[in-house]
């Protein structure tokens, strides 16, 4: 049998990269999915590609009454709701902390953790009561800059700390009814977009280029893609991770195997 098989899944900013390989991986295991994302274009792709088994969503994950309706939608169209899935977020382009006015700092700070931060509140809260009427879970999309420095400059690194310290408490909080575990990508070839206030202070980067970085930071030596990651976000979404909560899979290849080299 599919490994999630009638599952009915709520996922933020499924139109691209990271979210979108999880939705095509969950379709393909026999989930549907009701996907919030800012990006029309891609929810329209998304819903050419999957048909029934995603319905889309436009809005800001900011807003919290977006995420209450998208839980609204999911219960009405499949009848329950089983997995919360986190995932929408923006970058702060390796923007360095010395260099950015006061004022840039503090608009960036604004914009980006409203996103990456209270974006993974809304969703957690808007979902909570329907997940506990199923037994079900949240995955949280964090990052090795949750644990790392140079995933990000400031900005981004004390979003994914931010997330990790949320998803942690809830998965103690919200026990024994809801699992809460996140995923950790290392550097993925996506469009991840830098937030405007920080762009006049980082150099953009050809796609190349960001494929031999990302290469030559990690052990594994792979430039990883956006579905190098799914089988994470499949084993925590489904029942085989029962006894699995709290806990963080990095898919990063081998970051913290760097040494001291
Ligand atoms: N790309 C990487 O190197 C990398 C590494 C680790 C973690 N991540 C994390 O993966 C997640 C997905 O990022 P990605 O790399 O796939 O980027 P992406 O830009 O391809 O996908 C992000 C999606 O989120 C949507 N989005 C952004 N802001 C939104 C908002 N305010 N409201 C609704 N939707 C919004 C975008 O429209 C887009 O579809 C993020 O949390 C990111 O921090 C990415």
């Amino acid at each position: 049998m599919a490994q999630l098989s009638g599952k009915s899944v709520y996922l933020t900013g499924g139109a691209s990269g990271i979210g979108k390989a999880v939705t095509e991986a969950f379709v393909k295991e026999g989930a549907v999915l009701t996907v919030l994302d800012k990006s029309i274009a891609g929810l329209n792709q998304l819903k050419q590609q999957f048909g029934d088994s995603v319905q889309c969503i436009e809005g800001d994950v900011t807003n919290y009454q977006a995420h209450a309706d998208a839980v609204r939608l999911a219960v009405e169209a499949y009848g329950k709701l089983d997995v919360f899935v986190a995932n929408a977020g923006v970058f702060d382009g390796f923007a360095k902390f010395q260099t950015v006015t006061p004022e840039a700092m503090s608009n960036a700070y604004d914009i980006l953790f409203d996103i990456n931060v209270k974006g993974y509140f809304n969703g957690a809260k808007a979902s909570v009561e329907e997940l506990k009427k199923t037994g079900g879970n949240m995955i949280f999309t964090v990052s090795g800059a949750g644990f790392y420095p140079d995933g990000g400059g400031v900005w981004y690194t004390a979003s994914k700390h931010a997330q990790i310290g949320l998803m942690r408490q809830l998965a103690f909080e919200l026990a024994p009814d809801i699992r809460v575990n996140a995923v950790a990508p290392g550097g993925t070839l996506t469009a991840l977009n830098v937030i405007s206030p920080l762009q006049p202070f980082v150099k953009t980067v050809d796609n190349e280029t960001k494929e031999k970085s990302i290469k030559s930071r990690n052990p594994l030596r792979i430039a990883m893609s956006s579905e190098d990651h799914v089988g994470a976000y499949l084993l925590l979404a489904s029942d085989n991770a029962r006894a699995i909560t709290g806990e963080i899979i990095s898919s990063d290849g081998g970051l913290s195997v760097r040494g001291l080299g």
